[in-house]
């Protein structure tokens, strides 16, 4: 069996001492490796791969590059360091010392919502595990290698929260976490977003874009929690989580780059006859993604929403800066239900909206990215097409817009209205095809896919043609 030291499994959080820790972890890391063999990147375990690593959480640990097996990676465990005096920032226990031990009242709560998080993780690698033999250049491989080494590491992170304070339960959930699989019928992943298939590389970055930054909210929500070790290890982790979402928000531009500079080249204005990715089947991939995402935050009233803020286990994004009253109590939220086939709103008390607040926050964040997307459209030259973000609305399977239909611009529909326009709103298998025709590993240094630009610059100031991937024959 492994002996877990310091240097096999960096940490701050006294490993080498705490021998009770050590041997709950020691019965789960030969589960996690064989784990991460069985469903992890498929056909590059044996390569060298240039990752960063988190080593320590001081400004120059948390990101040590070197090249690596990603077997042999050494997934750590980090809390951000702990803030002396640290209180409660919201709810009804608002105010009070921040539990260092998990309270007795909140403990399903808390565990539910931890390893509900913590499933995620995993679920991300079982989904991109075949996508490493179609990549479009080694920048790109590396990138979704380093992408899934962390999902393993913030895997480690929520494993050490459930072995560490919730006992017999915790080590059971922390098996649990490693036997469903994503997409598997008898134990899928928990969330509908973390069983969909990634099949392509435009997924992949729809995914980092859109999903990965769901991830951002719910870690910044649960950043503020009053439970500390939860409070700290969602704000390490969500350092790492930034370049995830770099990946993602610079593929999608990259892509959309490439095929406006298409547009120009080609006679007739078609990208797909320069063999890349016309706008309009990314508009696809951006109105799926983006609305599986948004059922990631959950319904739009929500009385566990509200419980969790009023026990103070999650909270706002940025409750401090961007919220004065941290009790809520007051306060209504406008909601726009469908009502006799009219779109009409209506005021709910502020705490069952938690959810619809922070999917708010997101939402802003994505269109944000989207402008940036059509800047780069027009840098090229190109005008009158805009990407957009389809309306919150659509294409919905949790809270209150599921069971009904809505065209991406929110308006109301039959069923059958739906059923026979969805392809053109969401991809098909037409578009599954195509898009699966123009994916081919391009493993050569310096070298890319036709259908995407390459990067302004390389990973940690390598240049672009720098030998990402040392494949092993
Ligand atoms: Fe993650
Ligand atoms: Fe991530």
């Amino acid at each position: 069996m492994a002996n877990l030291s310091d240097e096999k499994i960096p940490n701050n959080v006294n490993l080498a001492s705490d021998k009770k820790l050590q041997r709950a972890l020691e019965s789960w890391q030969p589960s996690f490796l064989s784990w991460w063999q069985d469903v992890g990147p498929e056909g590059f375990q044996a390569d060298d791969v240039y990752l960063r690593t988190a080593i320590s959480v001081e400004p120059d640990g948390w990101a040590h590059f070197d090249y690596v097996k990603m077997p042999d990676y050494r997934w750590g465990i980090f809390l951000a360091p702990p803030e002396q005096g640290r209180t409660i920032g919201f709810g009804d226990a608002m105010g009070q010392p921040a539990w260092q031990e998990v309270p007795g009242e909140l403990r399903n709560m808390l565990r539910r919502i931890i390893v509900t998080q913590g499933d995620t993780e995993p679920a991300s690698v079982e989904q991109q595990r075949m996508l490493g033999k179609t990549a479009p250049s080694l920048y790109d491989m590396r990138n979704l290698f380093q992408v899934n080494v962390e999902e393993g590491r913030h895997l480690w992170a929520m494993v050490y929260i459930l072995h560490n304070y919730f006992g017999r339960d915790g080590r059971e959930e922390a098996e649990g976490l490693l036997e469903r699989r994503s997409g598997d019928s008898d134990k899928p992943r928990i969330l509908g977003a973390f069983n969909q298939p990634i099949e392509n590389w435009l997924d992949f970055y729809m995914f980092t874009m859109f999903t990965d930054r769901d991830g951002k909210y719910q870690l910044a929500a649960l950043q503020e929690s009053g439970f500390d070790p939860l409070s700290r290890t969602c704000k390490f982790m969500l350092t790492e989580e930034a370049h995830h979402m770099f990946v993602g928000e610079t593929g999608v531009d990259r892509i959309v780059a490439r095929s406006a500079e298409l547009m120009k080249t080609d006679p007739n204005g078609d990208a797909r006859a320069q063999g890349a990715l016309d706008l309009a089947t990314i508009q696809k991939y951006i109105n799926l993604w983006f609305t599986l995402s948004l059922d990631l935050f959950g319904g739009e009233i929500s009385s566990n929403a509200a419980d969790f803020f009023a026990s103070g286990i999650k909270g706002r994004y940025k409750e401090q800066d961007r919220h004065t009253d941290h009790k809520a109590l007051e306060g209504v939220y406008a909601i726009e239900l469908l009502k006799d086939g009219k779109i009409v709103k209506e005021e709910v008390a502020l705490r069952t909206a938690m959810n619809e607040v922070l999917r708010d926050c997101y939402v802003e964040d994505c269109q944000r990215a989207v402008d940036k997307w059509n800047r780069t459209i027009v840098k090229q030259g190109v005008t009158g097409v805009t990407l957009r973000l389809p309306s919150r609305r659509f294409h919905r399977h949790i809270g209150i817009y599921a069971g009904q239909w809505f065209d991406p611009d929110g308006n109301p529909l039959s069923q059958a209205e739906y059923d026979a326009k969805k392809h053109q709103w969401i991809p098909g298998p037409a578009d599954a095809t195509f898009v699966q025709g123009l994916m081919h590993a391009v493993t050569e240094r310096g070298k890319i896919a036709q259908w995407i630009a390459p990067p302004s610059k390389g990973i940690n100031g390598q240049p672009f043609d720098f030998e990402y991937v040392r494949h092993q024959a």
